[in-house]
């Protein structure tokens, strides 16, 4: 398992890529995968508006498009005043990709939070159910 510290650095970074010309609210977030491996990903907006990825999803699917399955933790990055959790739609991707991790937020100088997803998001949808 990476040090905590590496996935904030490596959610921080992805931050400063992220292309957010519309709503000027970068993100960056980093996935740990099972075997300690890092993801990042930070948002991308576009001029649809509605077609914008945040952060979480990005560095999500570019895990999973790299074979990776299995994760233990998430660190989402904002530059406000109070910690910014992951959006719903977020929450359902990490919740069916990730499970029940371990969802640290920090800023820019330090962690403010972590949870976990069951606390974030209680009586889930998922596959369970269909
Ligand atoms: N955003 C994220 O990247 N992650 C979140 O969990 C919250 C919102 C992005 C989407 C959009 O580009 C900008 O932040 C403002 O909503």
């Amino acid at each position: 398992m990476a040090g905590s510290d590496q996935l904030v650095a490596a959610a921080r970074a992805a931050r400063e890529h992220a292309v957010a010309d519309f709503s000027g609210f970068k993100v960056g977030a980093a996935v740990e995968t099972a075997n300690g491996t890092i993801i990042s990903g930070c948002n991308i907006e576009n001029a649809s508006y509605g077609l914008t990825l945040c952060a979480e999803r990005v560095a999500i699917f570019k895990a999973v498009s790299e074979g990776h399955r299995a994760f233990t933790r998430i660190v989402v990055v904002a530059d406000t005043e109070s910690p910014t959790p992951p959006c719903g739609a977020c929450r359902q991707i990490i919740w069916e990709f990730c499970g029940d991790v371990e969802v640290i937020i920090a800023d820019l100088k330090s962690v403010a939070a972590s949870l976990r997803m069951t606390d974030l998001l209680p009586l889930p949808f998922d596959k369970r159910l269909l």
